[in-house]
């Protein structure tokens, strides 16, 4: 991207020019991408705008809570669909199986919504890498190769279809947005189904969002990592009083990176790691041991699914 100011202009005039006097559907999710998105397409078209917060039950801690503080003065509908997408994911293991289910929940919530409003135009933050991971058969990101098209919706709009993440920021820092949102880390749209190796439970859901949220307050503040995380690896033996139990395997990672398609892992000092799985497993009983992964990417990926 060469200018950033040049960019917010052709993308508001292009969502503009395209949408015509359309009604335009898209998912906040809260992440930088999305945010800008609806920056951008609020700029363009104003109450046009129907923004839908989709409570797929696989968020973050406090997540919607968030949502509604930040994005509360837009038109934003919050959907919880979380039973749904749960329901939906029961007994399913192989990865690409979840993405695919997650992936078309979105789209069966978001036609919903939008024909109770009358939108046509689908609008999504779809950027570059995930555009290649996809096209190049890594996986199905859920935006892109998980989406059944040819559905309601007349057109598919991407405006930051050509963006790497960094150039995301800066498009969100030209935009005014708060500086929460613009150095947010990522998160997956499956969220945390892809850090739960296998199928996907409620009881698993809890233990890796508390694990998750852990892992953030250590982590985030002090390191600025590009993204950390925790996710669910297994099932081991463990010991907690005298008794010998099975007890989850959390794994914790925490990456460098520019844009996803590479990272490095963070050299946490060994304190700060001992303390993680210390609360880890004092604060989440089912959990029996706690890993830190230092593997980069290549070989391995950032998520574990
Ligand atoms: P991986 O795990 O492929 O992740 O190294 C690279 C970056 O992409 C995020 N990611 C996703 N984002 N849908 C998304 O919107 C997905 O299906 C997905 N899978 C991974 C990941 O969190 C990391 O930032």
């Amino acid at each position: 991207m060469v200018n950033t100011e040049r960019f917010i202009q052709q993308a508001v005039s292009e969502i503009r020019e395209l949408t015509g006097d359309a009604r335009v559907v898209m998912a906040l999710s809260g992440g930088v991408d999305s945010s800008v998105c609806a920056a951008l397409a609020a700029q363009a078209i104003g109450e046009r705008l129907e923004p839908i917060y989709v409570d797929t039950g696989l968020m973050r801690k406090g997540e919607t809570e968030r949502i509604r503080q930040l994005f509360g003065h837009l038109n934003l509908r919050i959907v919880d669909a979380a039973d749904e997408f749960l329901d939906a994911l029961a007994g399913v293991s192989d990865p690409e199986a979840k993405r695919k289910i997650i992936g078309e929940r979105f789209i069966r919530v978001f036609e919903r919504e939008a024909e109770k409003t009358g939108a046509t135009v689908l609008l999504q933050g779809t950027i570059y890498p995930d555009r290649i991971e996809s096209e190049g058969g890594i996986k199905s990101h859920h935006n892109v190769g998980g989406m059944p098209l040819g559905i309601a919706f007349t057109q598919v709009l991407e405006p930051l279809r050509d963006l790497y993440k960094d150039e995301v920021r800066d498009v969100a820092g030209a935009l005014g947005l708060p500086r929460e949102i613009q150095h947010r880390m990522p998160f997956p749209g499956p969220g945390l189904a892809v850090r739960i190796i296998g199928d996907v439970t409620r009881e698993k859901v809890a233990v890796i969002r508390e694990a998750n949220a852990i892992a953030e307050e250590e982590l985030v503040e002090e390191f600025r990592p590009w993204q950390c995380l925790a996710a669910l690896v297994g099932l081991g033996t463990g010991v907690k009083g005298d008794i010998r139990l099975h007890g989850w395997i959390v794994a914790v990672r925490a990456v460098n990176s520019r844009d996803g398609m590479t990272a490095d892992p963070l050299e946490v000092p060994y304190p700060v790691l001992f303390k993680i799985a210390s609360r880890i497993t004092a604060e989440i009983p089912s959990v029996a041991r706690v890993v830190y992964d230092v593997t980069p990417k290549p070989p391995a990926t950032i998520e574990y699914e």
